[in-house]
């Protein structure tokens, strides 16, 4: 019998409500070309409905073409050989295959206290109720100062809070910049982070190729420049001071923006965390920070402090588009971070990186070089292609996803693996960085 049920209550007439359920069974597989269906009387008995309820279901259903035949010769679902095709093959069951365990750049490790400390905030939420209107283009202003707090405390940066607008991330950060800048093109790092170079050439701007590891002397095309100064993503490597001071004078001279992308710059483990560009420039850097790498990327929400002189262009865009995050998502932070989670984990979060970033190193060291000193949760290996894209396929055979470094690269000719250890437990870590060695080794 078909798994069809008709609500009384729904104002559509039985016949319609009928039709449009086994359209949606066909749509779904559920009833292939050629399955036979019920006779009108058949279906009018098993339903407990009229027999003209059913034929008109199987009129209107004949009249666009989901089922054909007619009284006598049976009724089947349209595109097989009818009745006697019974075995057309159906859409394939859903896989049950275990998913990949992925030793990616983006996925952080998730202290044991995740799960309390959410439900303190979403219990806090429980009570609340959704502002009226729209509410302060920024975005909440008790998340603003609480963040303008924390970036002077973790991040050097003297702001008010008043100059913060949260985002929904870096990628939502740097698209509002990219409304109210010049429509020049934007020079980013190379190799860089992918999801800049894809949200800045859909504004349709060029992007520049910034070579990762030298000084940027010449901003004259470029309306901004985005770097990632303090953990250069993926290399690794931290902007030597006197790199930071010649981008800043190029920026100057040229008129262009630094965006800086300070994505995971708490998780130092070797030295104290390096202080933000922003913090040496704020007239000339805009400052992307996100959530994503200490407590989630689900959450999507990050903060931004623009130059000032693109403040009143920003929260007029803001206060036009609405493009700000959840205000649940801004509430529950806020009670993360007033609560304290937030440096809790962070703290923990490097402990844990500390610890395991050695293991990575002690796994790979032995068959591939280190591209930068390692920080964060991840480290980037140069190796000459063919063995990267070996190794890569020997650890998706079995069962573990690793980045090629050359999927990060432009015109940058560098090879290699980029390999996460934030998401895995401490037996995948083990078992993945096992699989990566022997391929390297072999
Ligand atoms: C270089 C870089 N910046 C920023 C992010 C975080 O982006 P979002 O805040 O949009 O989650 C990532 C995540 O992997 C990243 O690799």
């Amino acid at each position: 019998m078909l798994p069809l049920t008709l609500d009384r209550a729904d104002p559509r007439p039985l016949g319609l409500q009928l039709a449009d359920q086994v359209r949606r069974l066909v749509v779904a597989g559920t009833l292939a070309p050629g399955d036979r269906l019920p006779s009108t009387r058949r279906l009018a008995a098993d339903l407990g409905v009229a027999r003209s309820v059913a034929e008109q279901a199987w009129d209107q259903l004949r009249a666009e073409g989901w089922i054909e035949g007619r009284q006598g010769s049976g009724t089947w679902v349209t595109g097989g050989a009818g009745p006697a095709a019974a075995a057309v093959p159906r859409r394939p069951a859903p896989t049950t295959a275990t998913p990949l365990v992925h030793l990616d750049a983006g996925t952080p490790w998730i202290d044991g206290r995740h799960a309390a400390a959410w439900r303190r905030a979403w219990r806090e939420l429980s009570s609340a109720t959704p502002p009226r209107g729209y509410d302060d283009p920024r975005g909440l202003p008790e998340l603003r100062v609480l963040l303008a707090e924390r970036l002077g405390r973790t991040r050097g940066l003297a702001v008010d809070p008043e100059d913060v607008v949260v985002t929904a991330g870096t990628t939502a950060g740097l698209r509002h910049l990219l409304a109210v800048l010049p429509r020049d093109p934007v020079a980013i790092e190379d190799p860089g982070y992918r999801a800049a170079v894809l949200t800045v050439a859909e504004t349709g701007r060029a992007v520049l190729d910034l070579p990762a590891l030298e000084p940027v002397t010449d901003l004259t095309a470029a309306c901004a420049a985005y770097v990632t100064p303090a953990h250069q993503h993926p290399l690794g490597r931290v902007m030597p001071a006197e790199h930071r001071l010649t981008l800043l004078a190029t920026a100057r001279r040229d008129g262009a923006v630094v965006v800086e992308d300070d994505y995971d710059s708490e998780f130092r483990y070797d030295v104290a965390p390096v202080p933000a560009l922003a913090s040496l420039e704020p007239d000339l850097v805009a400052y992307l920070g996100t959530a994503s790498k200490s407590v989630s990327p689900s959450l999507r929400l990050g903060w931004l402090v623009a130059p000032p002189h693109l403040r009143p262009a920003l929260d007029e865009h803001r206060r036009i588009t609405h493009d700000a995050p959840a205000w649940p998502v801004q509430r529950a932070y806020r009670a993360l971070l007033r609560d304290g989670y937030v440096d809790a984990v962070v703290r923990s979060a490097r402990r844990t990186y500390a610890e395991r970033a050695p293991r990575v190193v002690a796994a790979l060291s032995p068959y591939a070089e280190l591209a930068g000193p390692v920080a964060g949760m991840y480290s980037t290996w140069l190796l000459p292609h063919d063995r990267a894209l070996r190794a890569r396929q020997d650890a998706e055979d079995a069962g573990f996803r690793v980045t090629l470094l050359a999927d990060h690269c432009r015109s940058a000719d560098l090879s290699g693996l980029v390999v996460g250890f934030g998401g895995p437990t401490d037996e995948q870590l083990d078992a993945g960085l096992a699989v990566l060695a022997r391929s390297l080794a072999g």
